[in-house]
């Protein structure tokens, strides 16, 4: 409250009667965006020196502002100066707290700026700091999931497609595809920190300021790229946030994917992995159980992510230009997916750094299910017979082997020229194909799961993250 117990508002001046319960209870934003206040300090020093550089503010008067400034940080930072029940936002409480330190200078800051301006540049500056936070939780991931295909890249292991048996592959392969996926987030949020680089401050309520200020000074401050080109769009636009809750969305798809590789690697029908302790959960009734709760969870948080960016898109579809009280409704969709990243993101990164990988049960099912018979079609395709032929001679083989309970890798010469004469023809040639660690080989062109492309992979990919990592720290 401020002084004599009425509760402080920036809009008074021409109501009056104070606003009705019911309204002030829908219209609070300061329990969610009390989280900007560190953002809206730096976007008034900037502003208090732009206010200075146009004759605003005499010397004395900006070294008192700024003096407040860093005092006020100093007390939110410390707790000791709250939001009070009775600042409608973090602009409101901010404002009260400078009033409180400076008297009638402190209401000299809100020259040439409005909320709308204020409320979106701080919100820029909120999320281009914390996906740099986001992005080195995801190289943490990245470099777990490089570490274990590291050790597993001439591991071979059952290949799926619909979830069956379809071609032995290197699990390091495996878990290097769900590296490529992450690194393309890191790199949608590094393009979207390009188009998040613009700086609403200037624009005012909605049509820029007539006081001399400087727009492209204030953004060069704050570390922006440029000030936005046209006031209404400044204070309109939410393409950044939406953008986000995108990128954070599809993020959340990929940690959905790998989760639930995970609930099925750990399962007793797998056995591909042992979750360790320290990443697993037991159950209250069971005491035999070791349950993957990290990776259930990465796959339920998923739907809070995708909701976020539903519900941001449908708040702004139809919503006429400039700033609408809509908007406010940005913050908590972008809060609950930046709090969501950062807390699943070690989780799983964990999860994956401890997981021992079972490799003789990867290997020795690696190639159950006939997961062969791919290689031996080649083989004829390579001695000339047509695809087609070579597809079915292999399938005909591989009902025979069905019928008389048997696979192909315990097949003889002989069992083989039975099905077909191509089979003859090849002879020993069609046994050698017949081995795992063989087929994983052949596959050597780029992009393929030869465990020596595998390595190649590796080593762009580290350099790729390092490059992330290095972008994170602003290095
Ligand atoms: N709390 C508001 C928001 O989050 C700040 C801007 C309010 N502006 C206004 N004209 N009422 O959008």
């Amino acid at each position: 409250m401020a002084e004599g117990g009425k509760p402080m508002r920036l809009w008074g001046g021409r109501f009056e009667g104070g606003p009705a319960d019911a309204l002030t209870r829908l219209s609070v934003s300061v329990q969610f965006d009390w989280r900007l206040a560190p953002y809206d300090l730096l976007a008034s020093r900037a502003h208090a020196r732009v206010l200075h550089r146009a004759g605003l503010l005499d010397a004395a008067e900006l070294e008192r502002m700024l003096g407040a400034l860093d005092d006020l940080e100093q007390a939110c930072r410390s707790g000791a100066f709250r939001p009070a029940v009775a600042d409608e936002d973090v602009h409101t409480a901010l404002e009260r707290g400078l009033l409180e330190r400076l008297g009638s200078l402190g209401g000299k800051l809100r020259a040439g700026r409005s909320r709308n301006d204020q409320v979106a540049t701080d919100l820029r500056l909120y999320l281009r700091d914390h996906v740099r936070h986001i992005v080195s939780r995801l190289v943490e991931l990245e470099t777990a999931l490089m570490s274990q295909a590291e050790q597993h890249a001439a591991t071979a292991a059952p290949g799926m497609t619909h979830l069956q048996h379809a071609q032995p592959v290197s699990f390091g392969h495996q878990l290097l595809a769900h590296v490529h996926a992450i690194a393309r987030d890191v790199d949608r949020l590094r393009d979207w920190d390009r188009r998040a680089a613009v700086s609403p401050l200037g624009a005012g309520a909605l049509a820029g300021s007539s006081l001399p200020l400087d727009p492209q000074a204030v953004a060069a401050e704050l570390g922006f790229d440029s000030a936005a080109a046209n006031s209404m769009d400044a204070v309109a636009d939410r393409d950044f946030a939406a953008e986000f809750l995108f990128c954070a969305a599809m993020i959340g798809v990929h940690l959905s994917r790998l989760g639930e590789e995970i609930v099925l690697w750990a399962s007793q029908e797998f056995r591909w992995i042992e979750m360790d302790d320290a990443y697993s959960t037991g159950s209250s009734i069971m005491p035999q159980k070791k349950n993957p709760d990290v990776a259930e969870l990465a796959r339920g948080k998923s739907g809070r992510l995708i909701g976020g960016l539903t519900a941001l898109l449908t708040t702004l579809k139809g919503l006429p230009l400039t700033y609408n009280r809509d908007l406010q409704e940005d913050k908590e969709p972008v809060f609950d997916a930046v709090d969501t990243l950062l807390l699943v993101l070690p989780a799983v990164s964990g999860l994956v750094a401890t997981m021992r990988v079972n490799t003789a049960r990867l290997e020795a099912s690696a190639p159950d299910g006939f997961a062969l018979a791919t290689d031996l079609a080649e083989l004829l395709v390579r001695r000339g017979v047509p695809f087609r032929d070579a597809h079915e001679a292999v399938g005909h083989l591989v009902v025979w082997c069905q019928v008389n309970d048997t696979i192909l890798e315990r097949l003889t010469e002989a069992d083989l020229a039975k099905i077909s004469p191509h089979f003859a023809e090849a002879g020993a040639e069609a046994l050698a194909v017949l081995n795992v660690q063989g087929a994983l080989a052949a596959r050597k062109a780029h992009g393929g799961t030869a465990p020596d492309r595998v390595r190649d992979q590796l080593v762009a990919l580290r350099e790729t993250v390092d490059g992330q990592a290095a972008w994170a720290s602003g290095s």
